[in-house]
């Protein structure tokens, strides 16, 4: 089994159904998406072509494969005005693996490790992510890749009856 990384230059139709299948999985809605109140975690949002080519022009995004299955993606964003803190040169990343036979097998955790080296190759100095409170398996890989908490947005994201906040975390490179 080998895993690889490819960058997306070029989305195609057959992607823009994979885009569709993981963000509108009930299971990663919540996870992956912020969410105000139950409709909107119910919601749909398509992807067309035009907008997955749209995504390009302000990120960076890797497709993640196990031998040759796409089982993910992952992505990043250079100085978005969303930043906690406001340090220019900061990359905010996110990483989804859409496919539940790829997640806890420690793909998430080397195609980590490779988005960090392309960040670092592009002259970054800083990334910064945010994970929700609920999403342990999420804190637990940024731990491991030494990633630190820098500050919690209070009601960011309705759960299961309840607003959570963001975790905010950061890594210098
Ligand atoms: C979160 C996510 C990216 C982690 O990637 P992954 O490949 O599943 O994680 P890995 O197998 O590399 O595990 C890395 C560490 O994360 C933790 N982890 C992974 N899955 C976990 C789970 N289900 N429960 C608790 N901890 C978990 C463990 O600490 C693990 O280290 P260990 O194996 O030494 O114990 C992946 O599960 C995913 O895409 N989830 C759905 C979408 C999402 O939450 N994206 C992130 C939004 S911030």
């Amino acid at each position: 089994m080998s895993t690889h990384f490819v960058k997306l230059t070029q989305p195609t139709l057959k992607l823009v159904d994979i885009f569709n299948r993981w963000e509108n999985d009930p299971d990663l809605i919540p996870l992956t998406r912020r969410n105000s109140n139950q409709s909107e975690l119910g919601s749909r949002q398509i992807v067309t072509l035009k907008n997955l080519t749209q995504r390009l022009k302000h990120r960076y995004l890797y497709l993640i494969y196990d031998d040759n299955h796409l089982i993910g993606e992952m992505n990043y964003m250079i100085d978005p005005k969303h930043l906690y803190k406001k340090e220019p040169e900061t990359a905010w990343i996110g990483i989804t693996i859409g496919d539940s036979k790829g997640r806890g097998r420690g793909i998430g955790y080397e195609g980590l490790q490779y988005l960090e080296a392309k960040i670092k190759e592009s002259g970054l100095k800083r990334i910064e992510l945010g994970v929700f409170e609920f999403n342990i398996a999420g804190q637990k890989l940024y731990q491991k890749l030494d990633y630190k908490e820098i500050g919690r947005i209070k009601d960011f994201t309705y759960y299961q009856n309840k607003m959570w906040s963001d975790i905010r975390m950061e890594k210098y490179l």
